[in-house]
């Protein structure tokens, strides 16, 4: 009997393997063939380049129990969850795949006789759709499986102009592959609401769309016209929830076997005892597609990927706040949802610590501000007129207190209530706006000039070249010109140049065109378009058409690409010690340090850098020959080069591999051998963005000048404490220990002093109906030493009163003290919380011996000029 959800996982995998599929690992949620999708959406996504012919695989079935996110991008549910018996974030989707080999006919009957045969279902219980005008799928639900017509249910396109806008025609995205489709439908009975697709109530929650036949037959463009795939092929798609729900007899993908699990844990977590409550299904759904979107490398972040993440775990957040969470308790739930599905995914368990701590730190994060931004979001509700949050105060949410849009359309639906959407799309696009200006202030150069010119780049091998001047363009005008004089600033470009141009990191070259006459001073290259501007001072008149010797200034050069070579290093060891997730997010390599950018959720320790440091360190002396090849960028991905995140790059692409230890995709110029940067060391390591560190290193010389600098501060300490370099630290932990302990003997004796002092007061008693009472204000004296003057002047009055205050920065001490024969008049408590109620504090004690604080130090005249008629009346 199948039932679990494990159980139906594998019995639809091994029914397409008896069909000759081959049944395939789910892939990542990150797309690895397309930088257009934000998530694996489908079951087809990791097949998408088999079935535009663009790859080929050694089998043309296939079958996979795929991992996917709907949240964000084309195919968006996260508001939905929560509120529907059917919608998830995360989902896994059953499929069945052929590549030009079976088409319509077979993907019916297959999908048919797993649904009836294998499990059982009974056929009154199924309907099927078909796109409007597919006679062929049509006829064949009808006559040769033999469904009654009145269930075969055709559905056209949206609206007329629309041409295959219609829920039975199934695209991935804007562009790429798509077709017509045929569903299946479950009718879960007559007590649930909801009516047939195609009718008005077709949203309700009785007919429950469970399986999606998709003909792909094109491949949509960008300017939306259909290009037929080279052969017709077959994807198709079940909701593993779904299909669970219906064998396990319920109604709502909720109550499934993993999902009852998930909800009782947050429920016991929470202390909720509703179990129908709908947030305990928001966070459910929401920590499988937390956990699995770190598993696949997703980084909370304000951009893309991460930032969507951000916002289903605020969501999270959100919901477990509705329920009175106390302290956090998202990421508790990880070994939930281990227990549920770890054994189908390993990568679960083995990434289990870095799940949590991920969560946690958001947690934190949010949990600082949640509180202080529903303050603000319940007193914008409360002055609401209409039932529309603005789109000003949506971004005002969005950008002092972190409430994702959509967190606050959430918090909105609770009470029916809307956002308007594009009123926060326009603020934040003006803030966008607002950015690009600041971050293009104080540019040198200006960014409207354009060249057509196209560049050489023969810098790889060579540092110097003749060349032909082919553009100008002078400074001050910022035109392209036919002459600049000498003493004239401008941009020389030419035909081709050994000049590299700053990009990928690397610093831009300097140096010198040579000509007749004198030369030009190359301050800096940058790209215009395909052409490298050589910027700079003409130091004699120049020309178009002239000829120009162009030298690059080869010891910067050697700098710089130390320190690109040096970068590559760093990146791959920064892989190794911190993990996978690390990925480049900026780079600068000059003649002086190179500076690389990475995500990293938290402080790298300094256990982590000296280990980073020293890997880099061992593969430089390795000395890798550096090896450079031209490839193709699937055959680059499949070597396992590293590229830059939402790069675009070339089909052919160049790769940098040093020895076994790192592999990119790169433009840049790099050493001969990992020798040549003679070594490395680790300057700084900070954060720079939520989730992004930043660490600042040098090479070669700029190293060893650096190790010179921290040798030259130790021995000036190992001088300062008369000692040798070895010997300074003990030296400097004695001096340390011993400051410390001279601190306390001066302590001491002030205490000793203040007493000596206090017991002459004494002195100062005045007679109160023939009591001695002291009242004195030691303003200045610390506290601590109140108590021993108190001993010591009862000890010298023998019978009498005594009330102290003291100021110390801006705080105040009290101290009462009384005579064991007076306690039965006066007690000291009461007197010396009488004082504090005067100088903004509260007190109390034993009856002969009380101490209280105050917080105005001001008001301490007034409150001692007080406990004279206060004694009196008591003395009296
Ligand atoms: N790719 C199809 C879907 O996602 C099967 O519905």
């Amino acid at each position: 009997m199948i039932k679990s959800t494990a159980e139906v996982r594998q019995a639809f995998l091994d029914f397409f393997a008896t069909k000759q599929h081959q049944i395939v690992k789910s892939n990542s949620l990150i797309p690895g063939n397309d930088a257009t999708l934000l998530f694996t959406n489908a079951g087809m996504v990791p097949f998408k380049d088999v079935f535009l012919g663009a790859e080929k695989r050694s089998y043309t079935r296939a079958t996979s129990a795929q991992r996917c996110v709907r949240a964000g991008g084309k195919h968006n549910d996260l508001e939905n969850v929560g509120y529907t018996a059917r919608h998830h974030t995360f989902f896994e989707m059953l499929g069945n795949f052929s590549f030009g080999d079976y088409f319509k006919n077979d993907a019916i009957s297959y999908a048919w006789e797993f649904l009836t045969t294998v499990l059982g279902l009974p056929k009154e219980k199924l309907l099927v759709t078909v796109y409007e005008t597919d006679e062929e799928a049509y006829a064949y639900w009808k006559d040769i499986i033999g469904i009654p017509a009145e269930k075969i249910i055709r559905i056209g396109d949206k609206s007329a102009g629309k041409k295959y806008e219609s829920d039975n025609f199934w695209s991935m995205g804007d562009t790429g592959p798509c077709g017509p489709c045929s569903e299946i439908f479950y009718d879960h009975g007559e007590d649930i609401f909801g009516g047939p697709p195609g009718s008005p109530d077709e949203d309700g929650d009785r007919f429950i769309e469970i399986w999606n036949i998709v003909f792909m037959q094109f491949n949509r463009q960008v300017d939306g016209t259909m290009e037929p795939l080279p052969n017709p092929s077959i994807d198709t798609g079940m909701g593993l929830e779904r299909i669970s729900a219906i064998m396990q007899n319920v109604h709502s993908n909720y109550e499934i076997d993993i999902f009852q699990a998930l909800i009782k844990d947050t429920a016991s977590l929470l202390s909720c005892n509703d179990l129908d409550h709908k947030s305990l299904r928001v966070i459910s759904d929401h920590i499988r597609s937390c956990s699995f979107l770190i598993v696949d490398g997703v980084i909370p972040s304000n951009e893309g990927r991460g930032y969507v993440l951000r916002r289903i775990i605020r969501r999270a957040i959100r919901h477990g706040h509705k329920l009175e969470a106390k302290g956090h308790f998202f990421h508790k739930l990880v070994s939930s949802l281990i227990a549920q599905m770890g054994d189908a995914y390993p990568e679960l368990v083995q990434q289990q610590a870095t799940i949590e701590k991920l969560l946690r730190i958001e947690e934190e994060q949010f949990g600082r501000t949640l509180d202080r931004g529903m303050v603000l979001l319940e007193d914008i509700l409360t002055n609401l007129q209409g039932d529309t949050i603005q789109g000003d105060d949506v971004f005002k949410l969005y950008d002092t207190y972190g409430f994702p849009a959509d967190l606050t359309a959430d918090i909105a639906r609770e009470r029916q209530l809307n956002i308007d959407h594009n009123g926060f799309d326009i603020a934040m696009g003006q803030q966008r706006e607002r950015a690009q200006q600041a971050s293009q202030f104080g540019t040198d150069y200006n960014l409207q000039l354009k060249s057509d010119q196209k560049t050489e780049f023969k810098g790889y091998d060579n540092n110097s070249a003749s060349a032909t001047i082919v553009e100008l363009f002078n400074n001050t005008d910022q035109e392209a010109v036919s002459e600049l004089k000498a003493g004239e600033q401008g941009i020389v470009i030419l035909d081709h140049t050994p000049f590299y141009a700053e990009s990928g990191g690397q610093a831009g070259d300097s140096g010198f065109l040579h000509l007749d006459g004198g030369y030009f001073e190359v301050k800096d290259t940058t790209k215009l378009g395909n052409a490298y501007a050589h910027r700079g001072i003409a130091h004699t008149d120049m020309g178009l058409n002239r000829r120009v010797k162009a030298e690059i200034d080869v010891e910067r050069r050697a700098a710089i690409v130390k320190n690109h070579t040096a970068t590559h290093l760093l990146h791959a060891a920064l892989r190794k010690v911190l993990g996978e997730h690390v990925g480049q997010k900026g780079s600068l390599c000059d003649s002086e340090k190179l500076r690389f950018d990475f995500s990293h959720f938290e402080a790298v320790t300094a256990d982590e850098l000296k280990a980073v440091e020293q890997l880099v360190n061992d593969e430089i002396r390795r000395n890798h020959l550096k090896q450079t090849e031209s490839m193709y960028i699937e055959e680059a991905k499949e070597k396992g080069a590293m590229a830059l995140f939402g790069e675009k790059y070339d089909d052919e692409v160049r790769v940098v591999t040093l020895g076994d230890f790192s592999i990119e995709l790169c433009g840049g110029v790099h050493v001969e051998r990992t020798g040549d940067i003679g070594l490395l060391k680790i300057v700084s390591e900070s954060g720079i963005a939520a989730g992004v560190r930043r660490i600042e290193a040098v090479t070669a010389i700029e190293a060893l000048n650096f190790v010179d600098k921290q040798a030259e501060s130790l021995s000036n300490i190992a001088s300062l404490v008369k000692s040798d370099v070895a010997g300074a630290p003990g030296k400097v932990e004695q001096l340390i220990s011993r400051s410390k302990q001279l601190e306390k003997e001066i302590a001491q004796l002030k205490q000793e002093l203040a007493a000596q002092a206090g017991s002459d007061l004494v002195n100062n008693a005045i007679n109160i109906h023939g009591v001695n009472v002291l009242i004195a204000d030691l303003n200045g004296v610390e506290s601590k030493a109140l108590r021993g003057m108190v001993d010591e002047l009862k000890n010298k009055m023998q019978s009498g009163i005594i009330m102290l205050a003291t100021a110390n920065e801006g705080k105040v001490g009290l101290i009462a003290g009384v005579t064991k024969d007076l306690v039965g008049k006066v007690k000291a408590g009461e007197l010396v919380n009488m004082v504090a109620l005067q100088v903004g504090g509260k007190g109390g004690g034993r009856p002969d011996m009380a101490q209280a604080g105050g917080s105005q130090p001001e008001n301490i005249t007034a409150a001692l000029a007080s406990v004279e008629a206060w004694l009196s009346d008591k003395l009296a």
